[in-house]
């Protein structure tokens, strides 16, 4: 059968407090999904749920076509990986990779077979006979996973697994467990509030707020449309600018707005019909301005201020006239300095219009 895992409208109450609500999901076998939120978002409540470790309060959750709300975490035979992993310290990574093996009564050639193939995906051969005193921490992560993945289960749940990582071995973990994720055609559902974890690491993300899906959605998708001025914010580095405006009209593409009492024209990304004039939200990330050489309609006229350099590329905080601050992104060639005037032209293309209640006018 194939394994999937599907959440219908769950719910988690604790007494008053309701920590997961009317959640929906499907995980398609062979499928990442992140859940990504602030903290206390219900990430880690919703990954209990899915491991049997919590039960809901009201909706079901299946593996497959079996409801699975009645079964033990042993019964669900889930695969979990913590932040804060645990190996036995007196047995070698051998011994400890071979130790979930044995709830299995394999013959001890098929428990070594197995031992062998999983220390050869996640590279660990070589040290196979090392306590894990004697490894690094990354040799350490992958040991983990290893034996997450070593009883062959229907589905691997991660909790924030790289988080303990540094910065280096983080990136190069999430491709390394992605890989062997994407050759186990099981559903995989990782928690994470790093962002680029998610991104990189997701086929889709599910954005979370208080405990309520906010969007679900490719990374590019999640990119690019989002659906409301939380996920916006959420996502991408450095952070979408978000201006308050007054729309005059919207003609199409076209909008005139008011920034800070200047007029202003430009293209945006929006269906004319769900706006009417009044305040709205721009939201234009600081990679979408193209510099023009004078003021104009179609721009944005800001005073830089603090100018960081991000290697390739700087980024420049700087603030309109009125001290609406803006980010903004240039080529580390354009060598801004402080106090210098800029003129931002939003791409038309990447200006996104949120209505007054938040939400993305599609
Ligand atoms: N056993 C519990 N009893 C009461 N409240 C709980 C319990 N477990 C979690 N909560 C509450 O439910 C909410 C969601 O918690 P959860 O651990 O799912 O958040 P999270 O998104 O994983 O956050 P973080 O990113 O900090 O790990 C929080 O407000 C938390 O305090
Ligand atoms: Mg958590």
């Amino acid at each position: 059968m194939k394994s999937t895992i599907e959440l219908r409208d769950v719910t988690k109450n604790f007494g008053q407090f309701t920590a997961v609500r009317d959640v929906d999901l499907f995980v398609d076998a062979g499928e990442v999904v992140c859940l990504l939120g602030p903290s206390g978002c219900g990430k880690t409540t919703t990954l209990r749920m899915i491991a049997g470790l919590e039960t809901p309060s009201a909706g079901d959750i299946l593996f497959g076509k079996s409801r699975v709300n009645n079964l033990t975490p042993e019964q669900r035979n889930v695969a979990m990986v913590f932040q804060f992993y645990a190996l036995y310290p007196a047995l070698s990574v051998e011994e400890n990779l071979t130790f979930p093996l044995f709830a299995e009564h394999l013959s001890k050639s098929k428990r070594q077979a197995r031992v062998a193939d999983v220390a050869e995906i996640l590279q660990l051969t070589d040290i196979l006979n090392r306590k894990p005193s004697e490894i690094a921490e990354g040799e350490k992560q992958r040991v983990a996973v290893a034996r997450a993945i070593i009883r062959e289960p229907n589905c691997f749940l991660f909790d924030e697994p790289l988080s303990r990582l540094d910065v280096e071995l983080r990136e190069s973990m999430r491709g390394q467990i992605k890989e062997v994720l994407q050759g186990l055609s099981k559903p995989t559902v990782i928690v994470t509030h790093d962002q680029l974890e998610a991104l990189t690491m997701a086929d889709r993300i599910t954005i979370m707020r208080d405990g309520l899906i906010e969007q679900i959605g490719t990374p590019h998708e999640v990119f690019t449309k989002p659906v409301n001025i939380f996920v916006a914010s959420f996502i991408g580095t450095p952070q979408m600018n978000l201006l308050g405006v007054e729309l005059i009209r919207c003609n199409g593409n076209d909008a005139e707005v008011v920034l800070d009492g200047n007029p202003l024209k430009f293209g945006v990304e929006a269906i004319a019909s769900e706006l009417s004039p009044g305040e709205i939200t721009l939201g234009i990330r600081p990679r979408a301005f193209s510099l023009q050489s004078e003021s104009g309609k179609d721009a944005i006229s800001v005073t830089s201020e603090i100018i960081e350099p991000m290697g390739a590329e700087t980024l420049v905080h700087a603030r309109t006239i009125s001290e609406t601050e803006i980010r903004v992104v240039v080529p580390r060639e354009k060598k801004v300095t402080s106090g210098e005037t800029l003129h931002l032209r939003p791409d038309p293309g990447q200006t996104l219009v949120f209505n007054k209640h938040g939400k993305a006018a599609w």
